[in-house]
């Protein structure tokens, strides 16, 4: 009985192990956008919308990827409202691949 015991809680062991920490768009959007852009992309005085923005929602993945990644400010910039540029996100793989899901999430609402 002690030595069936044992198996099984090796077995769970082996289980809980094997799965990988999936890259979260949604925990790195909280992080590093929400303070400009709001906490459900609903945009603020700083930074645009995601909900309902053509943008987001027309581009491909790539577009997005080249904005989040070179910024975009100056004579590039496309919202004259806002003060401020986007200022480029040290963002790479896995983790810039889900928080543009997670733009494209966003704009879909
Ligand atoms: C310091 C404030 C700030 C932060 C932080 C910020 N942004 Fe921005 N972002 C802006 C501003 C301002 C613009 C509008 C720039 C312009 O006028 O074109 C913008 C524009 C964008 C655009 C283009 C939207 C469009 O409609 O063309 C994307 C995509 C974007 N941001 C993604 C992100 C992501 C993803 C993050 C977090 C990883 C982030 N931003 C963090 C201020 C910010």
């Amino acid at each position: 009985m002690r030595k069936l015991l044992g198996i099984g809680v090796l077995a769970l062991g082996v289980a809980f192990s094997g799965s990988a920490f999936a890259a979260d768009g949604a925990a790195i959007f909280k992080a590093k956008c929400a303070a400009c852009h709001g906490a459900d992309g609903q945009g603020t005085a700083m930074a645009p919308a995601f909900k309902g923005n053509a943008f987001i929602k027309d581009s491909k993945e790539d577009a997005i990827s080249t904005v989040i990644t070179t910024g975009r400010d100056g004579a590039a910039k496309k919202y004259k409202q806002f003060a401020i540029g986007m200022p480029k996100q040290s963002l790479a793989g896995d983790d810039l691949k889900a928080v543009v899901a997670h733009l494209k999430s966003l704009a879909a609402k």
